[in-house]
């Protein structure tokens, strides 16, 4: 299939300019002036839009189970979903339960992801430790593209992972040259909280804000940090909501580490007041780790995003309907965590960051796109718009608006965190390895059609600085 993308201004992360996009075979072969399509070739007229690299969305959790239920949203409707708002790919997670075999957890999520209609990726999380796990870290990273692992330092008598298993696994991506990311949040202190607070008589949704305050989640991000200095592995803490965990990110970046930080796009808009609302459906609907915070820490998590303190943005889409909520109708802490957000992260961003000037249409490419490709090494095929690169692109509609609802969206969840919130800049057409997979408001998918993407491991480039490092030698290393 050929599609030929006419009269738009590109915007890739670094800079913007007028030309055509032309796609053939999955991939875009020509950008630039004048570009000719052959004969039956789709033309998409892009005259004052912006043909941008699709979405990349570094945390989902399709179909999970967790919390005694399985999340609603499976990788076909959840990828799907993504594409109607310009997301063409998602990294996912592997998430073994405890003492499950990494291998055997890996395939089972294979096989739950081959209905995906746009490509993916996983993450796999490190839930206990063993030599088993030691060799099949290696396995992960060497035979089938693995280059990230995930520690999740909440959810006590569950999938949290203590302090010896993180120090192991920090160590072990360290010799496989792989990025470890966290869930920062001291699940021990959350677990004591939350029994306080039930004891004293809080059973309801307001509990859950209470059982997490920022500090439980600055203490673990610093922790986290701190241990993988020692162990000079690379680190990406993920959901950053509060000024706590951003101060540590900065801080470490400012000594020079290799530390990465993502925020939700929920928590840049949706505040705590939410949790105090009567309806427990309602409130109910909003809970997730961490909880949303107060104005203080959406603008500091707003400021880590425009100083590039935090490089990413992401869903973290994880979907409970109301039915799987009322699990924890008389106890906050049986409430299944998790709220959705894959269709509409990028036009809440564009709206609420492009549109008040807090972000220029570069950087909305940067967090959304560009730096996920880049600090999980699948760039520049993706997250570029560039002669060889993967045809994901998301035309972008600034002048056309809409209000979000869950009546209208394609997430399958009874409830959307940001209905009836209007946003002005859209996508006008996605188009998912090559092909048109969403124009007019409708999507065409197919079911499977999405890839699995290999994500090869960073060790020459780590080494190489590392060993210039050392010598006190500039550290500028091509990849
Ligand atoms: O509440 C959340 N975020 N649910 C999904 C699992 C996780 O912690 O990311
Ligand atoms: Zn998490
Ligand atoms: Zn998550």
């Amino acid at each position: 299939m050929t599609v030929l993308i006419q009269g738009g201004t590109v915007v890739n992360a670094d800079r913007s300019f007028r030309a055509d996009v032309l796609c053939a075979d999955g991939v875009i072969t020509a950008v630039g002036a004048g570009l000719e399509a052959a004969k039956g070739a789709t033309v998409i007229d892009a005259g004052g839009q912006f043909v941008m690299p699709g979405g990349i969305d570094p945390h989902t959790h399709m179909q999970l189970p967790f919390m005694g239920t399985v999340a609603s949203e499976d990788f076909e409707t959840g990828t799907a979903a993504g594409l109607a708002g310009g997301t063409t790919m998602i990294i996912d997670f592997v998430i073994p339960n405890p003492q499950q075999n990494l291998m055997e957890a890996y395939r089972q999520w294979r096989g739950w992801a081959e209905k995906s209609v746009a490509d993916y990726s996983f993450h796999v999380a490190i839930t206990w430790w063993d030599d088993t796990v030691h060799t099949d870290m290696e396995t992960l990273v060497k035979k089938h593209g693995v280059n990230s692992f995930k520690h999740f330092m909440a959810y006590k008598n569950a999938i949290m992972c203590d302090d010896e298993t993180l120090v192991n696994s920090f160590t072990r991506a360290r010799e496989l040259g792989a990025i470890v990311t966290v869930h920062a949040e001291n699940g021990d202190l959350v677990f004591r909280l939350q029994k306080e607070i039930f004891e004293k008589g809080i059973s309801g949704p307001e509990g859950h804000p209470l059982s997490r305050p920022p500090e439980v989640e600055g203490e673990a991000a610093n922790r986290a940090i701190r241990i993988a200095e020692v162990l000079n592995v690379p680190l990406y803490v993920v959901h950053n909501s509060c000024r706590q965990s951003l101060e540590a990110i900065t801080r470490a970046r400012n000594e020079g580490q290799r530390v990465f930080g993502e925020v939700l796009i929920a928590h840049l808009l949706i505040d705590d007041s939410v949790y105090r609302n009567e309806d427990f459906e309602f409130a109910a609907a909003y809970v997730m780790s961490p909880p949303f915070r107060s104005k203080e820490h959406q603008d500091a998590v707003w400021r880590g995003l425009q100083s590039g303190n935090l490089q990413t943005t992401a869903s973290d889409h994880c979907c409970f309907c109301a039915d799987q909520k009322a699990a924890g109708k008389d106890d906050f802490r049986l409430i299944p965590n998790g709220t959705a957000g894959i269709e509409n992260r990028l036009e809440v961003l564009w709206h609420h960051g492009v549109s008040t000037g807090k972000l220029t249409m570069n950087e909305f490419v940067r967090v959304t796109s560009t730096n996920a490709a880049q600090i999980f090494n699948i760039y520049p095929r993706k997250g570029s718009i560039s002669a060889g690169a993967d045809a994901d692109i998301v035309v972008w509609d600034p002048e056309a608006s809409k209000t979000i609802s869950t009546k209208t969206d394609h997430q399958n969840i009874d409830f959307n965190i940001f209905e009836g919130m209007t946003v002005k800049g859209c996508a006008s057409h996605t188009i998912s390895q090559g092909k048109v997979v969403y124009a007019d408001g409708k999507l065409d998918v197919e079911r499977g059609a999405g890839r699995y993407i290999d994500r090869p491991v960073f060790a020459p480039y780590y080494e190489a600085l590392n060993i210039k490092a050392r010598r006190g030698e500039p550290v500028a290393v091509k990849r």
